[in-house]
């Protein structure tokens, strides 16, 4: 798939995702005492995330046989609200500490540290609520949708990884591996699971996808590492030197900058082989490719 084509596929879905989720929590409290809490959910939903995985569960619906992808909006939203909630909570004070998210003060820096955890605790049950009143979804794929964000970002998923990322344990490669998976590893493969819940899609296309979300969120995360270290701050939106200053062994660490590059291509190589049975999967392999290359 050529360039083009693939900017406009990606901005297809990015553009569907932006436009479902900036009719949420609109209008509701208005004129409540907790508005604040809606002005705080909303900044940090609306602030210029890439939307990769809302774009990797629409494009998993459309690759699954879904007649109309934008059905599964509300699955691919719910897990981008999971994703913002565990932003704001990672860039508080207790957690990461950090003061920049896509070019912008972080939650905290702008509602404080108790307004920023309530939103995070917020979103994660307005996920679920978008999943269960799922307009055009039936309850099987709503309950297979809600298992799969549950476990996605669970006690023995993201949250593990988080508990693991935040303290001290020996991190050789294998374990960071394990981290990885868990923290940033999971809900990408989420994405997967959501998209063919919605399209009812056969186990091994499931599985199929599954596998090339693994190697891409793995992937991600050491390009993620590595932008920590030698990234523009303008670009990535993030402060460069973070995980140094709060003391993480990172895989910069482990790998080197050029160890990381390798690392990158391998994976997304693995990305791609895992679909190789897989028809018309041509955006979600251009997808692995511009990935492994990005800046932000
Ligand atoms: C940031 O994810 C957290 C990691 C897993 C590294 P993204 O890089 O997808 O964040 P946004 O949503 O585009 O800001
Ligand atoms: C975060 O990993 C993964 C989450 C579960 C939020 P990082 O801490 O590296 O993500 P950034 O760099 O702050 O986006
Ligand atoms: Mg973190
Ligand atoms: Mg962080
Ligand atoms: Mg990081």
């Amino acid at each position: 798939m050529d360039d083009k084509r693939f900017a406009a596929q990606y901005e297809e879905y990015r553009a569907a995702t932006e436009a479902y989720l900036s009719n949420l929590f609109a209008d509701g409290a208005a004129d409540a005492a907790w508005k604040t809490l809606y002005a705080s959910m909303r900044y940090s939903l609306l602030s210029g995330g890439k939307r990769l995985r809302p774009v990797l569960t629409l494009a998993c619906a459309h690759l699954g046989g879904l007649t109309d992808w934008r059905d599964a909006l509300p699955f691919a939203c719910a897990l981008e609200l999971v994703h913002t909630y565990s932003l704001i909570h990672d860039d508080l004070p207790c957690m990461d500490d950090d003061a920049l998210r896509r070019g912008k003060p972080t939650n905290h820096m702008v509602f404080g540290e108790t307004m920023a955890t309530l939103a995070g605790d917020a979103l994660q049950p307005e996920a679920y609520r978008l999943i269960a009143e799922a307009p055009r979804l039936d309850a099987h794929a709503k309950v297979a949708a809600v298992a799969a964000l549950a476990w996605a970002s669970g006690a023995d998923g993201m949250v593990a990884g988080q508990v693991l990322d935040l303290t001290d344990y020996g991190r050789d490669r294998a374990t960071l591996d394990d981290l990885c998976a868990r923290k940033t590893g999971c809900l990408l493969r989420a994405a997967a699971r959501l998209g063919c819940a919605a399209a009812h899609a056969q186990p091994e296309l499931q599985q199929a996808l599954e596998d090339y979300c693994a190697c891409l969120g793995l992937a991600f995360q050491i390009r993620d590492d590595l932008l920590d270290v030698v990234g523009d701050e303008a670009t990535f939106g993030k402060p460069i030197g973070s995980d140094r200053e709060e003391g993480k062994t990172t895989f910069v660490d482990l790998l080197g900058a050029e160890g990381c590059a390798r690392e990158v291509q391998s994976l997304t190589d693995q990305a791609i082989d895992a679909l190789c049975g897989v028809d018309g999967a041509a955006f979600l392999v251009a997808l692995a490719r511009r990935l492994a290359r990005r800046e932000k």
